[in-house]
Order: structure tokens, then C-alpha cells, then sequence
């Protein structure tokens, strides 16, 4: 399942008494805006309500946090309603402005639709509503979807019921003809008291109350109300009234939900019961690859990278690529950089963007700019890539936040699905850079015929898997936490990688230095005897990323005979590597095995056991693995 990152609350109580117009349980807007504010993290580019009211759909909405929806109710109140569903949005198709924001209200006015997911066939099913005369007022496919089940909802017979009956069947109808990974919440004015919603690849749970009843992208958008939660199952269509919760498959045959009783605080809710969102975001990391890919490429492995912008004979005639970014971003840069030559030929350059334009770099309209930052807003690759546009050079932005600053000054963008990264230190949105710097890299080989379509599409293919072989290590990892533990007192450790295993190393000392507070330095490992190793002696922790053996094995032998280097100076020898790779075995007090993948995919798995043992290290430590010291998660300042 890929964890997309709306905010997601539908609510459905009970009527109010006769002659009054206040629900006689709650009133709808108070647990939407209340599941709302908890589950703000979940991404806060915009958000929006909508309630059933006085035969209507009485709908707000606003861009940006959610106090900006607040203010709105405050200047434009919704009527009483018992019957509502609301949304923070985390922008994936579209823009985070007021019409790009969900709720999307359509059929004259009287269905509202709310979404979390992309929906990967939103283009073709436009162009058939266009068709048929529908009309779009966002650039969202949400829209589409809200329009469709809308379409539906029309063709179906109208027997005047109110009961929710007309509504569920034209969900369950749109859901069969959708792609991709959604969440969809409905409300229409034909049925107060109803909500449906419908589900593939994204989160959806139903509260269970007394004379009301609840859903949520997760337990934290109901949790004041009720522990009571029922978790619904793959492409499952579910209706809920203020006494009774349905649920059917897309082709309506009744299913069963499995009950549970929520034992998270609501504080722990918010971070998916995980200590801390760093933990929370280091095991994100399977659905953040996932989503990444996702809607990217067709079945043949031909890529489709929507938000490209670029013409193509551009980007035939580019002669350079110099990557720009900071911190984690650099890395996930370094990283990329192998397989962008590798693949497509062109020299590659990674630079740190506050060293970058003050070395009076060679940059021409030859010159394709990428950038990476999580946040969009990091100064520093801000003003490097406002230098290079100067210079004539096409810009790329690589970006998890959508409509952030440094995607809107490019010339395109890939946007990573990571979701929004809470904790300070990067963890899932590394990962998902360096799987969309390949998506890349994979594009301009495909544009510039230098990969075979079918070279593509194996290297999609084993992208594709990677996702369940982050998920086996996060399954795997109490020893590198006992680890962690039993070295709470370290006071230095060296980490060492070859070729991409290098940047990984980097990182991983980065990881350990944010969040511990430990000196921590990674080497390139054929460095070590042009000096560093004078820094091994007795008890010298050292971890060591090894290349697969199944690779170049030269590369392979070089890293074993590193790691015998140091251990014959007294250095403690932690080793990563390959499944099945024994050899290393012999030199390591350590081994931590990922499971075997390509040599330029293995950053992806490497790095993962390099991010728990800092976390667990620092937590060990006793400190705050979200708020490190000293650190800022996004550093607007130069
Ligand atoms: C990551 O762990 C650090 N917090 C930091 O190095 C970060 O990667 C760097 O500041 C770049 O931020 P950006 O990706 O938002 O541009």
C-alpha cells in the first residue's frame, strides 16, 4: 500500500432532534476541522471542508495551513450539519492554490469529492469528459475523478431514496475505471447523513462510534472521538451513516472489515504509533520509492514524466548536467550521478550549490541544471540555480514539496512523493530523490536513444522491487539497533563505501553526526591509505558499505581488503552487505546483509541500516531524533 500523505476525515452523525437544525451528536464541521488539525503533518499545503446541509453542499476552502481555512469559517461560517468530509492536502497533480484545494464540488453543485493518492489514467478519462461536454475549473486529478463519479452518479435511476443506495453504486462503478493509488471520500446533497468512500494503494480506516460514525487517512483523524477503528482491505468500497458502516468490493459483493481498538495516544497516532517521525519517515521509505514511481511509466517501460517541461530537442543537445544541492540532497546527488553517466553518456557534476556559483563555473544552454531539495527552499540552491538560469542553462528541480520556490524558478520539475519529512534530518525524501534522479536519467537515455527500451524497462523492473526490499530490512532490524545500543559511548566513527557505496557512507556519517552528535567522517574506502587510516587504532569503529560480490567482483575485493586493512590496526569492523556475500564474514565483527539488487540500485537498500543506527544511537543517547540541535529543516538563509 503507498502511504500517500493527504489528510483525509469524513463524519456522519446523528440528525438533529425535530425542530432544531444542531446534530444531536457532533457537529460535522467540529470533528472535521479537529481530525484536520491532527492530521495537518500528513501535509499542509492547503484544506478544505464540506457539509450536507439545508439540501446543499456548503463548501470552504483555502491554500496554505490550515489556520488559513480557519480564518475562513470565521468570515464565512458552513451551516449546522451532521454530514461532512475535510482534507489537508500534500500537492502531488497541481499546484497548492484556493481551486487546486479538495474539496472539489461538482454536479451542479451538489457532490463534493475529496482524494488522497494520484490517479495514474486522469489523462485519458479527461479528454472522454471533455468530450462529453464536462467542464474543469483545477489542473488536479482529483477533479476528474469528482467529475466522473459525478457522471455516474447522473446515469444512474433516481428513485428519490436519500438512503446513500445511488451514491455507493456510482462510487463503486468510477472506482473500477480508476488507475493508481487513491483514497476517495464523497458527500452529495440527495443524501445527509451519508458519506462514501472508496479505496486502492492509499489509507483509509473507519472510527466506529455511538450514533456516529468516522473515517480517516489514518486513526489520527478521529482518535478524540473514538478508538474503535475497522482497517479497510484493497479496492473496497465503504458507506457510512450515522448508525450503520457497508462495506462491498468495487463490484458491490459485501466484505467484512477487521475491528480493532486503537491503543495510541493521539500524540503517538500522528507519527503512526513510531517513537518519533524519524522513525516513522525511515519506515515511510518503502511506500515514499513506491510512490515516486508510480504513474511515471507504462507497462512497456516507455517513461512519462508529466511535469517535464523541457522540449526534447533540448535536452537531445544538453552536453553537461551539473547537480546542485546541500546536505542529505548532495549525496542523493552523488549518488545519481553514477548511474545519470552510466546511462545516458553525459558528463555529470555534483555540486554543492553555496560552492558552486562562486567558482565562476563553465555553464551555457548546453548546460542542464538539476536541482535537489526536499524543502524547494534552501537558499543556498536557490540563488545557485537563479546563477545558472543567468548563464543560459536549462533548470530541472527534483523536489518533495509542491509548489515550494526553487520548482516554481525551473524550467520543469520531477516532484518525489515522499510525502512531507518532518523530522529535520532527511531520511524517506533521500531515497525518493535518488529513485526520481534515476527516473531522470532513465528519461533523457530513453529521449536520447542511448538505453534499449528494453534496458529500460529491466531497470524499472528492479526498481519496482526494491519498495519490499526496503520493507524486509526495516523487518530485520534488531540487531543493527542492538548494535546501536551497546555503542551509545562511541566517540568517532568512520563509515566507508566504493563508488556509489561512497556517497552512502557520507551519508550515513552525516546521519550519525545530526542525530547523535558523533564525529563521524565517510571515506572514499581507496582513500583510506592516502591518509585517513592514520586515524585507525584499537577499537576504532569503522562501518564499511561492500559492493556486491556478484558485480565487478575487482570492486568487491578491493572493499574486503579495506576492511582487512583497518581491522589489522585494532579498528571494530562493521560491515553492509549483499545477501549471501560470506566472505566479508571473516572480517567484520558485524555483518548486517540487505537483499540483493543492481549495483547502482544497492544506495537504496545500503542506506537504510546506516539511518536506524544512527536514529537508534541518538535515541539511545536520550535525544530528540526530530528536532536535532542546532539544525533547521529547511535553511532559507545563505
Ligand atoms: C538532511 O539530513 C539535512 N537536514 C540537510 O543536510 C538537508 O539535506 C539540506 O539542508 C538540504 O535541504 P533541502 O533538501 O531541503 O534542500
Amino acid at each position: 500500500m503507498i502511504g500517500f500523505m493527504c489528510g483525509i476525515v469524513g463524519y456522519a452523525g446523528t440528525a438533529p432532534a425535530n425542530g432544531t437544525s444542531t446534530p444531536a451528536g457532533h457537529q460535522a464541521l467540529d470533528v472535521l476541522m479537529e481530525g484536520l488539525r491532527r492530521l495537518e503533518y500528513r501535509g499542509y499545503d492547503s484544506a478544505g471542508v464540506a457539509v450536507v446541509a439545508e439540501g446543499g453542499i456548503a463548501m470552504r476552502k483555502k491554500a496554505g495551513k490550515l489556520a488559513n481555512l480557519t480564518a475562513e469559517l470565521a468570515q464565512r461560517p458552513l451551516p449546522d450539519s451532521m454530514t461532512g468530509i475535510g482534507h489537508t492536502r500534500w500537492a502531488t497533480h497541481g499546484g497548492p492554490t484556493d481551486k487546486n484545494a479538495h474539496p472539489h464540488v461538482v454536479d451542479g453543485g451538489k457532490l463534493a469529492v475529496i482524494h488522497n493518492g494520484i490517479i495514474e489514467n486522469y489523462a485519458p478519462l479527461k479528454a472522454e469528459l471533455l468530450q462529453q461536454d464536462h467542464t474543469f475549473v483545477s489542473d488536479t486529478d482529483t477533479e476528474v475523478a469528482a467529475v466522473l463519479l459525478g457522471d455516474i452518479y447522473r446515469s444512474l435511476p433516481d428513485d428519490g431514496s436519500a438512503d446513500g443506495a445511488r451514491l455507493t453504486r456510482a462510487m463503486q462503478l468510477a472506482a473500477q475505471r480508476l488507475e493508481g493509488a487513491f483514497t476517495l471520500l464523497a458527500a452529495h446533497a440527495d443524501h445527509p447523513g451519508t458519506v462514501v468512500a472508496s479505496r486502492r494503494n492509499s489509507p483509509l480506516v473507519v472510527g466506529l462510534g455511538d450514533g456516529e460514525n468516522f473515517l480517516g487517512s489514518d486513526v489520527s483523524g478521529f482518535i478524540d472521538y473514538t478508538r474503535r477503528a475497522v482497517e479497510l482491505g484493497q479496492d473496497q468500497v465503504v458507506t457510512i451513516t450515522a448508525d450503520t458502516v457497508a462495506i462491498t468490493d468495487f463490484f458491490g459483493a459485501p466484505a467484512e472489515g477487521k475491528e480493532y481498538l486503537v491503543d495510541w495516544d493521539a500524540a503517538a497516532a500522528e507519527k503512526d504509533g513510531f517513537p518519533s517521525f524519524m522513525e516513522k519517515e525511515i519506515h515511510d521509505q518503502p511506500e515514499a520509492v513506491a510512490a515516486t514511481l508510480l504513474g511515471r511509466s507504462d507497462l512497456e517501460g516507455k517513461l512519462t514524466l508529466d511535469e517535464m517541461r523541457i522540449d526534447a530537442d533540448v535536452l537531445k543537445t544538453i552536453n553537461k548536467i551539473i547537480v546542485l544541492a546541500c546536505g542529505t540532497s548532495a549525496y542523493a546527488g552523488q549518488v545519481a550521478k553514477y548511474a545519470i553517466e552510466h546511462w545516458c553518456r553525459i558528463p555529470t557534476e555534483v555540486e554543492l550549490s553555496h560552492e558552486f556559483r562562486y567558482r565562476d563555473p563553465i555553464v551555457d544552454d548546453k548546460t542542464l541544471i538539476v536541482s535537489l531539495s526536499q524543502s524547494g527552499e534552501t537558499m543556498d540552491t536557490l540563488m545557485a540555480v537563479r546563477y545558472a538560469r543567468e548563464q543560459g542553462a536549462k533548470t530541472i528541480a527534483i523536489c518533495n514539496t509542491n509548489g515550494s520556490t526553487i520548482p516554481r524558478e525551473s524550467d520543469a520539475v520531477l516532484y518525489t512523493h515522499a510525502g512531507p519529512e518532518i523530522a529535520v534530518a532527511s531520511t524517506k525524501a533521500f531515497l525518493a530523490q535518488i529513485t526520481a534522479a534515476y527516473l531522470l536519467g532513465l528519461y533523457l537515455a530513453q529521449l536520447r536513444g542511448n538505453l534499449f527500451q528494453g534496458q529500460i524497462k529491466d531497470v524499472l523492473a528492479d526498481l519496482a522491487k526494491v519498495p519490499a526490499k526496503i520493507a524486509q530490512v526495516l523487518a530485520n532490524d534488531g540487531q543493527i539497533k542492538e548494535l546501536a545500543r551497546s555503542m551509545a559511548d562511541t566517540r568517532s566513527v568512520l563509515f566507508l563505501g566504493r563508488h556509489v557505496g561512497f556517497p552512502v557512507a557520507m551519508e550515513g556519517a552525516l546521519k550519525l553526526k545530526e542525530l547523535a552528535y558523533i564525529h563521524a567522517e565517510g571515506f572514499a574506502a581507496g582513500e583510506l591509505k592516502h591518509g585517513p587510516i592514520a586515524l585507525i587504532e584499537e577499537g576504532q569503529p569503522v562501518i564499511v558499505v561492500v559492493p556486491s560480490p556478484r558485480g565487478r567482483d575487482s570492486l568487491h575485493a578491493k572493499v574486503v581488503s579495506n576492511i582487512q586493512e583497518v581491522r589489522a590496526r585494532g579498528a571494530k569492523t562493521i560491515v553492509i552487505a549483499e545477501e549471501g556475500d560470506e566472505s566479508v564474514r571473516a572480517h567484520a565483527e558485524h555483518v548486517f546483509y540487505i537483499p540483493e539488487t543492481t549495483a547502482l540500485l544497492a544506495p537504496l537498500l545500503t542506506t537504510v541500516p546506516l539511518q536506524i543506527f544512527a536514529c537508534e544511537l541518538a535515541t539511545a543517547k536520550g535525544y530528540d531524533v526530530d528536532q536535532p540541535r542546532n539544525l533547521a529543516k529547511s535553511v532559507t538563509v545563505e
